[in-house]
This record gives C-alpha cells, structure tokens and sequence, in this order.
C-alpha cells in the first residue's frame, strides 16, 4: 500500500523564473491541498479539485495561517565553520588564516566531524533548508562524517573534500596526487548512494597548484554527473592575488576553464568582480553562480551584479555561506539579498527571491526535476511558513494587500520562527513546538 498524506492550506510553488515568465513562473493556491504518496509530490492544486480524489477516510491535516512550500535550497555552505559564525573583524584573505583554517584542522577527527555535521543538518532543518552544496575540510573523514548523519536523515545532499595543496597552512594542506585519490576514494563510496551526490571542491584558485585543479578536471571527466564546487571572485585582494598566480589565464574564471572546470554542474560562489567575458562562459557552460549576500556584506566583499547575471543566462542560486554568512536562515539571506541589489540601486521582488532560494536553487544544482517544487513527482522536502510565527509578523502580514506584500514581508523579517514545520521526502524531520 502506498503511503498517502494530505495537507490543506496556502500553497506556493514555482515552475519558472519570474525573471522571464512573469505571473506564469508561479502556481498560488489560497486554499490549496497537497497530496501526498511515498515520499513524493502526488498533486497540488485547489482544495476543491484534489479533495474529490483522496483516498477515503485519509486525513487532511489543516494548516490555517501557514504558507506550504518547498524546502529551500542553501547553494553555498560550509558545514566545518558552523562554530565560527561571526568571527570579528577581518576581510577575506585575513579571515581564513586568523579564524577559517584553525577551526578546520578540528575535522581531522571523524568522531568531531559527526558530532558538528549533526548539529548542521538539524540548523538546517531548524530553518527550512532540506538541500544543501556543502564543503567539509580537506580531510575525507569530514565527508564521511557529513555524508553518514545526511544519509541518516534521508536528506539530499551534495559535498566534498576541500583540495587545497598551497597557500594554507601545511597542516590542512594535501598533495595534488593524494586530494585526487582521496576524492575518487569518496566519489565511489558516495556518489549517488541514497539521495547524496559529491562535489569535487578545490577551496579557490590561491590554495590549488595548477597539477591539483587539472586533477579536478581529470576527476569530472571520469565520472559524469559528479559536481565542481569552488569559489571565484568574491573579494578584489582575491583577485589580485590570482592574476599574479596565474600570469597564464586571461581571467579568474580562464584559470577553472582551463582545467576543465566549466560545466552544467559546476557551482562558483560569489562571483562579484567578473569581466563580461567570465559572465559569458559561465552562461554558455550552463554553469551556477552561488550569491551570497549575508557572507559577502559581513566580509566586505562586494555587491552580487544580480542582474548582470540574468542578462547572461547564468544560472543563479542563494547560499548562507556560513560561517562567512551570518544566518542559517534563508529567509534571512533573501532579505540581505534584496538590501545588496537596494544599495545598487536595484530591486528583488519577493516572488523571484523565493524562486532563487526555491526552484532556482535546483536549476542552480541541475536537480529541477527532483526538487524545488511541487510538480507530480518531485520529492516531497516542504516547509510550513507560520505567518502568525510572531505577534509583529502576524500584525503586520494583517496590513497586506496582496501576496506580493505577504511574501516580501516574509522575505524581510522572517527567521528561524517562521519555520513552524519541514518534511523530507514526505516524513516530518522538525517540529518547531515539539
Ligand atoms: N574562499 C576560499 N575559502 C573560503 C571560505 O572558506 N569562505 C569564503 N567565504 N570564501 C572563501
Ligand atoms: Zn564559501
């Protein structure tokens, strides 16, 4: 028999970019009901549409102050630096060597590495985030450690082992020849076991020899559908450094590209100080940039060209980037999203903010068919957004008009509180009044 679930209530979800297709990119049903079966997306759609077709006597739990839609996606995190949240003081370059790289050493221990990556996920769950692009450290055992509590919560998840092999301390540093290894050794152990899929992630250009990022290349070659995860670009000293590392590549981005790092399942984030031409072949290659605005104005780096982007065809998702970020919460990031794009003069609507964090998190990852929405057979990873959570919240969502006001209020004073429940594949994995 299979297992059928069914919930009533306030149902949003995307099919589209609102960036190119307007009111069409959405489905918004005032009273709506999903429906529920193993684990999957049966149908969503008008209460007095799909209420006619459950199966008699199923329960229909009600939801009457709630917004159901699908779990966020966190395109950019990194599960080790969950203790240093907050680190005072420096910019990027200073911020690795004072805070970053000692705190990383720690996860040469598995049994440490389990005990953070739980506390991870369950943040992660706290705040409505059910799939997540993930670095570890460069010790493989932190990606075991991280992989084994993912797979315990049926979560998907995509991570990697940090290759690093210059540039940082000899302590946290491997070889060109052994991060290939090790990354092989993972690959096939985890890649695509259960919902979880690897990353190859050399940490950026300035820590990997040109032998380790053809590595990299070599390695997706090898196995199709393995992902590229790495930053670019995020901070201007950053960027000085790599040219004068690099006198062979035009750019930044020439110097992945020429190592073969270009693809419809490579993920750069941040991405803030870009010539056209990097923006073209990031377009033309199908790969992701990863905006992280909570990282990048705590850090000083810069203000994400979100437009610049779209004109492009990039493919862009939202990441925390914890602990460069400050907020596990997406709805939180969204909100420092909308004050970068303020600050250039620029507007993010609510409705193509939630699609970011949403379904454009999943184009981002190449996992649209999977996840991100609520079209019959996606997986079944949604939340419950409490728009009584708080009793500002609930007055002031009172004064709206309109969805376009609800969903930006939402998107700017919206929390971890907010998040009333989040399901994976179907099965609640947290409760906030438990
Ligand atoms: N660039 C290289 N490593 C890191 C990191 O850990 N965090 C951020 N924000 N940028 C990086
Ligand atoms: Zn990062």
């Amino acid at each position: 028999m299979a297992e059928q679930k069914a919930l009533r209530g306030q149902i949003l979800y995307f099919v589209d970019d609102p960036a190119t297709s307007g009111e069409s990119a959405w489905r918004y049903h005032t009273d709506g009901v999903l429906w529920l079966e193993d684990g999957r997306i049966r149908l969503a759609d008008d209460a007095g549409k799909v209420l006619p077709q459950l199966p008699a006597g199923l329960d229909v739990e009600v939801f009457k102050h709630h917004l159901l839609i699908p779990g966020f996606i966190d395109t950019h995190v990194h599960y080790p630096q969950t203790e240093m949240v907050a680190a005072y003081g420096e910019r990027l370059l200073e911020w690795l060597e004072t805070y970053t790289f000692p705190v990383e050493s720690k996860f040469a221990d598995e049994a440490y590495g389990r005990e953070i990556a739980a506390r991870f996920l369950d943040e992660l769950l706290r705040n409505g985030t059910t799939t997540a692009l993930v670095f570890g450290s460069v010790h493989p055992q932190s990606v075991d450690a991280f992989f084994t509590e993912a797979q315990q919560r049926r979560l998907r998840m995509i991570a990697g082992k940090v290759m690093m092999d210059r540039n940082a301390p000899d302590y946290l540093c491997d070889t060109a020849e052994s991060s290939y290894r090790d990354s092989k050794m993972l690959i096939e152990r985890w890649h695509g076991v259960d919902r979880l899929q690897y990353a190859v992630t050399p940490r950026f250009a300035p820590t990997s020899s040109d032998a380790q990022l053809n590595y990299a290349g070599q390695l997706l070659k090898e196995y199709p559908g393995v992902y590229l995860h790495t930053h670019l670009a995020e901070n201007p000293e950053e960027c000085d450094w790599v040219n004068a590392l690099f006198p062979d590549s035009e750019h930044y981005l020439d110097a992945y590209d020429q190592a073969g790092l270009l693809s419809r399942r490579s993920v750069f984030a941040h991405g803030i100080h870009l010539c056209d031409d990097s923006c073209e072949r990031l377009g033309t290659s199908g790969s992701a940039i990863a905006h992280c605005p909570s990282s990048n104005l705590f850090l000083g780096s810069g203000l994400f060209e979100l437009d610049r982007m779209t004109e492009h065809g990039v493919h862009v998702g939202i990441g925390t980037d914890i602990g460069g970020g400050t907020s596990f919460s997406m709805l939180q990031t969204l909100a420092d999203a909308y004050k970068v794009q303020a600050l250039r003069g620029q507007k993010l609507d609510p409705f193509r903010a939630l699609y970011l964090a949403t379904l454009g998190g999943a184009r981002a990852l190449d996992l649209e068919d999977r996840i991100g929405s609520f079209r019959p057979g996606c997986e079944a990873d949604l939340v419950a957004l409490d728009l009584h959570a708080t009793p500002f919240l609930q007055f002031r969502t009172q004064q709206c008009q309109n969805l376009f006001e609800v969903l930006f209020v939402l998107n700017t004073l919206g929390d971890d509180r907010v998040i009333d429940r989040t399901w994976v594949m179907g099965d609640v994995a947290y409760r906030r009044d438990a």
